[in-house]
């Protein structure tokens, strides 16, 4: 089940043009493409006639026209070509989905039109410095709380999964995991570590440091990573730090869209921004994708909770934004919520 009232991305800017493009997002199929203006339009990519998808078809200008028998839509889904009788009537329409453009993502409202609002998108550009700003995209065969689960484990999986980027030497690990409002919080050090390579290039001078890593995760499936160097015993040293923003978008109950924004590490050259984009694509792509696949695999169709998984003490935050997300799902169904406990 997901939820649908709510803002999810849908593309990143760059991926929607005058080519429609056809995602399925929480199982509909939406076809996006821009208005001869730039504006994004996204209906559903389902054509009233006999479900043929709109996104193999014809934009003439702002309208795209069903290739199969030449009917035409607006971008407001109404019909406004018929080659072979009169116009459809506007409830024979296609859905059309909310739409806004930020930060170089689309994002799109899935559930009831009437209750979108824009004062509730997403607006993550303060955690950002200027330009520039890497996006990226994966599909991954897996459920979209499995990638809410990669991230929200505090960084305990590095020293497993990501051995070329993990602290080494004799350093102590403190995790803490709470909740404000919605917003479920980890703050993970590594203290009086070694710092890895990759941190080097940013930080030349330094060998040996505290190394924070802050993960806010926001309702529908948003995670703002944010690493840097402090000191673990100053409050509020870990401000700051280099962002990356994680935003999972459900595909079906079994895939998922994976959608990030981050700025390159110490990129004052092209080749430390090269540096950055490797070992980052080498870290997801290579590292934990395999493993959320794999899981998924093993679990089938299966929900996470009915095959009773063995919980540890890195799981507090990724089990409490599962809780989080189910309950809003419940009170979308009008049904009582079974996760009436996030922790
Ligand atoms: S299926 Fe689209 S016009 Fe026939
Ligand atoms: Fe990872």
């Amino acid at each position: 089940m997901f939820l649908h009232n709510a803002w999810y991305v849908g593309a990143t800017a760059e991926e929607v043009s005058r080519k429609p493009q056809r995602r399925r997002i929480l199982n509909e199929p939406v076809v996006f493409y821009r208005r001869e203006n730039g504006a994004v339009v996204a209906i559903a990519d389902s054509c009233p006639h006999r479900f043929a998808q709109l996104s193999a078809g014809f934009l003439v200008g702002d309208d795209i026209e069903c290739r199969y028998h030449g009917l035409r839509f607006s971008p407001e889904g109404h019909c406004v070509r018929n080659p072979h009788g009169p116009l459809l009537p506007k409830r024979s329409g296609v859905r059309v989905y909310r739409t806004a453009e930020l930060l170089g993502v689309v994002w799109i409202w899935m559930g009831d039109a009437e209750r979108a609002d824009d004062a509730d998108i997403p607006d993550y550009s303060s955690a950002f410095r200027a330009e520039p700003l890497l996006h990226g995209y994966a599909h991954i065969l897996g459920h979209h709380m499995l990638l809410t689960d990669n991230l929200m484990d505090g960084g305990s999986h590095v020293d497993f999964v990501h051995t070329a980027l993990k602290a080494t030497g004799d350093y102590t690990r403190q995790v803490k995991v709470s909740l404000d409002g919605d917003t479920v919080l980890c703050q993970a050090w590594w203290i009086n570590a070694d710092i890895p390579p990759f941190m080097r290039l940013t930080f030349p001078d330094t060998t040996n440091a505290d190394i924070f890593y802050n993960l806010r995760w926001n309702l529908p499936g948003i995670v703002l990573l944010t690493i840097g160097l402090g000191k673990a015993s100053e409050p509020g040293t870990a401000d700051g730090g280099f962002p990356a923003l994680h935003m999972f978008t459900p595909e079906t109950e079994t895939t998922s869209h994976y959608f990030y924004i981050t700025q390159p590490w110490g990129a004052t050259s092209p080749e430390a921004s090269e540096m950055f984009r490797a070992s980052a694509d080498q870290a997801f792509k290579m590292e934990d994708q395999p493993l959320i696949e794999g899981q998924q695999e093993n679990m089938g169709a299966a929900e996470y909770f009915s095959l009773r998984p063995a919980l540890l003490s890195c799981d507090a935050a990724s089990v409490a934004a599962r809780r989080l997300y189910q309950r809003k799902v419940d009170e979308e169904r009008g049904i009582s919520s079974v996760a009436a406990s996030v922790f």
